[in-house]
């Protein structure tokens, strides 16, 4: 057992320790395989059929995976505000023919069962997505999303020689599932959002943004209190702000510790359309509020602005790396006659660096031209 002094003072290792005070090394680093010979052995395996079977009950393929911004559970990629600017939420992918089978839009809640477990997810229609078949990505935990990891759903049948479980292939069942409103909650601290359909968490340099969805309407009376105190988990003697508007079901909440906005919270019935911006409440989370600031807290908007005062909104990020929106991207294209990814790096830096948004730029200019 170690003290964590002990372990604050160990020296780093590199993997493989092949043997007790083996000080590691690096696969492969003396050159050849691990063999007797030095050289590497092909394994033949028999191809044999997947445990999983769809069928009428289990109608759809469930098919788990990465997505480009992301690494293994976010245990550190989840820290970094820029990589969930791009895919802050763990979509279920489904081809349109299904989407509109199940009755589901982009953006609604879908409900994916497999015998195994069950989840609650947001979807997004994709043409690339294979008819029959759904894709959810592996990243997401219960730290960062109330769906929980896609894990859970997969068939733990697994194979013979690698120990992989069918990640790939793992029939499931969804449905729609009913949106009764939409919520946007900012936070100082990482809180677990209670009573609610659907939740996602995505930091911020200065707090936590969540997404917020219910099922139910919107309770009143006491029973709406304790629901919001179940969102905001409010600390001992904050000062609280609210304004209720029962008829365009709208309710907007911002609470104060020391003077300093601790967090706030925005929830609209129907299509969420009636949500503010988020850019302009969460460069003030943290911050001592001003008697001019107070307004802004509730109706969500700058003065005399929509979002920043002033500054067009650049849009969903496509470009992680340089923080290029679809909005920038889209209009540059347009205004300077661009026809290539090369061109819109060239012009706004995008795609530059890592590549990873190269294939979604090119679908932009493929989307641009063809509206054009
Ligand atoms: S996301 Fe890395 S270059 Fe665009």
């Amino acid at each position: 057992m170690l003290t964590d002094g002990q372990y604050d003072a160990l020296a780093p290792v590199r993997w493989p320790v092949r043997w007790a005070g083996d000080e590691g090394g690096r696969l492969f680093g003396q050159g050849g395989f691990a063999t007797p010979s030095g050289r590497g052995r092909l394994v033949p395996t028999p191809w044999r059929p997947p445990a999983g079977r769809t069928d009428d009950a289990y109608p759809l393929v469930l098919n788990t995976g990465r997505i480009r911004d992301q690494w293994h559970t976010m245990t550190r990629t989840g820290r970094v505000p820029r990589l969930l600017a791009h895919t802050g939420e763990p979509r279920a992918a489904l081809s349109p023919s299904d989407a509109a089978r199940l009755g589901v839009t982009d953006g609604d809640l879908v409900r994916i069962e497999s015998v195994h477990a069950g989840t609650v997810v947001r979807a997004t229609v994709d043409a690339g997505q294979r008819v029959g078949e759904l894709f959810l990505p592996m990243h997401w935990t219960d730290e960062f999303c109330s769906a929980g990891p896609a894990g859970r759903l997969v068939n733990a049948a697994l194979d013979p020689i690698s120990g992989q479980p069918e990640l790939k292939l793992t029939p499931v069942r969804a449905e729609a599932v009913p949106v009764a409103w939409r919520g946007l909650l900012l936070h100082r601290a990482a809180v677990r959002p209670q009573g609610v359909a659907y939740w996602s968490r995505v930091p911020l340099s200065n707090g936590h943004a969540f997404e917020l969805m219910g099922s139910d309407p919107l309770p009143d009376g006491m029973a709406l209190t304790r629901f919001v105190e179940g969102l905001l988990h409010p600390p001992a003697g904050a000062e609280w702000l609210q304004l209720t508007d029962a008829g365009r079901g709208l309710l907007r909440v911002a609470i104060l510790v020391d003077g300093r906005l601790e967090a706030c919270l925005f929830l609209a019935a129907g299509d969420g359309t009636q949500l503010p911006p988020r850019d302009v409440l969460a460069a003030l989370l943290g911050d001592k509020v001003t008697d001019a600031a107070r307004p802004i807290l509730l109706s969500g908007r700058a003065p005399g602005g929509s979002g920043a005062a002033g500054v067009k909104p650049a849009g969903r990020t496509v470009c992680a790396c340089f923080s290029v929106g679809l909005v920038t991207i889209r209009d540059a294209i347009v205004a300077n006659r661009l026809t290539s990814a090369e061109e819109i790096g060239a012009c706004l830096k995008a795609g530059t660096n890592c590549g990873s948004c190269i294939p979604e730029l090119k679908e932009i200019l493929r989307d641009v031209h063809a509206s054009a």
